[in-house]
């Protein structure tokens, strides 16, 4: 008999055909939105889940489905799991890296120049019907080219934002993270490693390209946000949680630093409602990745974990060691 798999939300109809290819497939086209309840009941009997970053995965779900094993997330983050459950439990996490990351890259950057130039801002006031005469200091904004960029998590997609911003806009690029690049990887992005403090104090704009976790839990708060320049921008592509919503809020409204950019939220979908009532942020619903390309290949990833661990008892880009031959 065939694997049986359950994708936990919609997705692209030919991801359905390649996994029923290979599998039983449940697939919950209709999207709807499952209690914990439900999803531990579409599990039963499920050697596989497709899941997306905002299916939580932990020790009591994993209990109660004693089946399943392999998770595969259509994600580069996985903080939805709880990795250390799974690897007890004998399942295999799997994550979308990669196939992301010049997209993801790409719309930091996006996020990064509309912050700083005011570009949401602008639009909003075009809207309305404000725009009555022109002014030379309407919506003027931050220097982007030559300025100073601060990454804060230098992963392949905080490379990809330095590799632009050096050799785009020929902007100094200072990162960030937990341990340092080697040289050759510093000198193609035209990196500098400062400490985060020296960072916060010298860039004029800072991104945050961080995994979630307990470590990296409000990496950004009141304190680090004090020691900004009031001229510089923030720009949150990680996760929600990395920065505190609640502290940036106050810090934009009271102009301790010029705007913000964010595509992630704690306990998005809903947003902080200071954030949604001050001029200077961005806001974007979660869509880094969101081109059709991406997201077809990160889904197909996500494919390729699943028949590569139930088929041939090998995943592609696991996030857990198990003994792999227990399948
Ligand atoms: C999106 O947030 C991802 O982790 O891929
Ligand atoms: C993290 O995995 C990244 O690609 O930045």
């Amino acid at each position: 008999a065939k694997p049986r798999v359950l994708v936990t939300r919609s997705i692209f109809p030919e991801i359905i055909a390649s996994l029923e290819a290979h599998f039983e497939v449940t697939s919950n086209q209709s999207d709807e939105a499952w209690s914990l309840e439900q999803l531990t009941a579409q599990l039963q009997g499920k050697q596989g889940v497709f899941t997306t970053g905002g299916d939580r995965i932990d020790a009591a779900l994993l209990a109660a489905c004693p089946e399943l094993k392999i998770c595969a997330n259509m994600a580069v983050g996985y903080n939805n799991f709880d990795v250390d459950a799974m690897t007890a439990a004998g399942v295999l996490g799997t994550n979308a890296p990669d196939v992301l990351t010049e997209t993801t890259a790409d719309f930091g950057f996006a996020l990064l120049m509309a912050t700083a130039r005011r570009v949401s801002e602008s639009e909003h006031f075009l809207r309305a019907g404000l725009w009555k005469r022109w002014r030379y200091d309407m919506f003027s904004g931050t220097e982007i080219h030559g300025s100073t960029l601060g990454i804060i998590g230098m992963g392949r997609i905080g490379q990809g934002i330095a590799r632009r911003g050096a050799h785009g806009f020929g902007m100094q690029v200072i990162y960030h993270n937990r341990s340092r690049l080697d040289a050759a990887t510093e000198a193609d992005c035209r990196a500098r490693y400062v400490e985060k403090t020296e960072l916060l104090q010298t860039a004029d704009h800072v991104v945050l390209v961080v995994p979630y976790s307990a470590a990296s839990h409000h990496t950004i708060g009141a304190a680090e946000l004090a020691l900004m320049k009031p001229t510089a921008t923030l720009v949150n592509i990680a996760r929600g949680g990395i920065v505190d919503d609640s502290a940036l809020a106050v810090a934009l409204r009271e102009k301790r630093i010029a705007a913000a950019g964010l595509d992630v939220f704690e306990g998005e979908p809903s947003v902080h409602p200071d954030l949604l009532t001050v001029p200077n942020v961005v806001l974007t619903p979660h869509i880094a990745s969101a081109t059709v390309g991406t997201r077809r290949a990160m889904a197909q990833l996500a494919v390729d974990n699943l028949i590569g661990y139930l088929v041939h008892g090998q995943a592609r880009t696991p996030v857990n060691t198990l003994v792999q031959d227990r399948v």
